[in-house]
């Protein structure tokens, strides 16, 4: 989200005259837009304005014209005071529901240091004030949906940092959609911390957006994220086996797979109703690829619930995940909760379990070698004549290929597995190229 998030905040500037840069040596004005999840991605924010800053002095020391530093997204959000005070080098700090008012801050800025704009949850009001034109380059995009979260799991910031769950309207949705697709955007990736809540008004779901999004001319592709398992509906999960262009890939965080440390998270789930889950979402869709998220070390974990996860790990079988060493966050419940987890015993689990999830994304990897994807392709490759794309199920592939290819959709033969992607090779004439799924 933070990335849709900068791209729209270079379209809030563009009409002020601003352009990318290549680089903060090159710019007038630079925007960290932060993360706040865990303590590792907040503190990240305070070494790179050190960096910064050295830029900055070198800038204006050598007469030149200055620099201006905004620090926005959550920590913006959550730590804006003390940001001001830690890092003087900052002029302004906006959070991630005040971001369309850059141009007003920018320029009370230029009068005094120490702008603040952080404190209000208004993303409706945010979402109107957005230019409705997008600059997009390349055939994937994100596209926010939702915002925000009412669930308040014990370990998160999020509930508190992006406010409460709000949904924009089914036809703002719709509208920026058939813009990306007539600007060539062959994917796209529809974004919310509690996407399958999305309720757009007037009986509006996911899974009947995601209906009527696929009806778009040249949009071959639907994906979301992220989802919370209380929030899958029985329509969501048949979408994912008629609409034919919603990919067959799933991120669905489960965080934990002790019933005991899912009840302390708040969650809301069990294990048994999980798997039970993905049961019926497999029963819809036999080929999905599951993601997920899932945390070690939250307080009171032991070694039995541990064990608990790489079960039920075990039997999901993901195609992908991400794990994390739970991080103590100021101001959630768990931050506050007895029998919290040493740093040492975090780390063994997680590798531990690390070594599994590994394990089996190349067995998922494994499996595809041999049969023919239709693969979307995003970019050249590092080599001469290489070409990146996607599978449906999310996984980078190159071939050899031309250029011509790039935002086309085409067959490919998976001949290989790499540690992070595969290899492959086009299959067919270039006539069955463009457009078509069917590989
Ligand atoms: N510590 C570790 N991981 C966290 N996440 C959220 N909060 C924390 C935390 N305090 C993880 C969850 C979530 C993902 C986005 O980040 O797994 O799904
Ligand atoms: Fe955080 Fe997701 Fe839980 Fe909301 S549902 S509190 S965003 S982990």
């Amino acid at each position: 989200m933070n990335v849709y998030d900068s791209e729209r905040m270079a379209d809030v500037l563009r009409p002020l005259g601003y352009g990318m840069a290549d680089g903060p040596e090159d710019a007038d004005f630079v925007i960290l837009n932060t993360c706040h999840i865990r303590e590792k991605a907040a503190e990240k924010v305070y070494s790179e304005l050190g960096r910064l800053k050295e830029i900055k002095l070198a800038r204006t020391g050598a007469g030149g014209a200055g620099m201006t530093i905004a620090v926005a997204g959550c920590v913006a959000q959550a730590e804006g005071e003390e940001l001001m005070r830690r890092a003087p080098v900052v002029d302004l700090v906006v959070g991630p529901q005040a971001y369309h008012q850059l141009p007003e801050l920018i320029a009370r800025t230029a009068r005094s240091r120490g702008e603040r704009l952080a404190a209000d949850f208004a993303p409706e009001a945010k979402f109107d004030a957005l230019p409705k034109a997008r600059a997009v380059s390349g055939c994937t995009a994100f596209l926010t949906v939702q915002e925000g979260c009412d669930k308040f799991c014990t370990f998160c910031v999020v509930p508190y940092t992006r406010g409460a769950e709000y949904s924009r309207p089914a036809a703002a949705v719709i509208a920026e959609a058939e813009s990306l697709a007539s600007q060539g955007v062959r994917e796209v990736t529809l974004l919310g911390q509690n996407v399958n809540a999305y309720a757009g008004g007037q009986g509006w779901t996911l899974a009947i957006l995601v209906r009527r999004l696929g009806e778009i001319p040249g949009l071959d592709r639907i994906r979301y994220t992220t989802s919370h398992p209380r929030d899958m509906g029985d329509d969501l999960i048949a979408a994912h086996g008629e609409v034919e262009a919603l990919m067959p890939y799933l991120h669905l965080p489960v965080q934990a797979g002790s019933d005991r440390v899912l009840k302390a998270m708040n969650r809301a789930h069990t294990a048994e109703s999980y798997l039970r889950l993905v049961e019926r979402i497999r029963a819809a869709r036999p080929d999905i690829a599951l993601s997920g998220d899932l945390i070690v070390g939250f307080p009171g974990e032991s070694d039995a619930d541990f064990e608990a996860t790489l079960d039920l790990v075990r039997e999901v079988g993901y195609a992908a995940c991400f794990s994390f060493k739970y991080s103590r966050r100021p101001g959630t419940p768990a931050a506050a909760m007895g029998r919290q987890v040493d740093e040492a015993v975090k780390t063994e689990r997680l590798a531990r379990l690390n070594a599994i999830l590994d394990e089996q994304r190349h067995g998922f990897d494994r499996d595809t070698v041999g049969k023919t994807l239709p693969v979307l392709f995003e970019k050249t490759g590092r080599n001469p004549g290489q070409l990146i794309g996607k599978t449906p199920y999310l996984q980078a592939v190159w071939v050899e290929g031309p250029v011509s290819l790039i935002g086309a959709i085409a067959p490919v033969h998976i001949g290989g597995t790499g540690p992070n992607s595969l290899s492959g090779s086009l299959t067919g004439s270039p006539a069955a190229a463009p457009s078509s799924e069917a590989a």
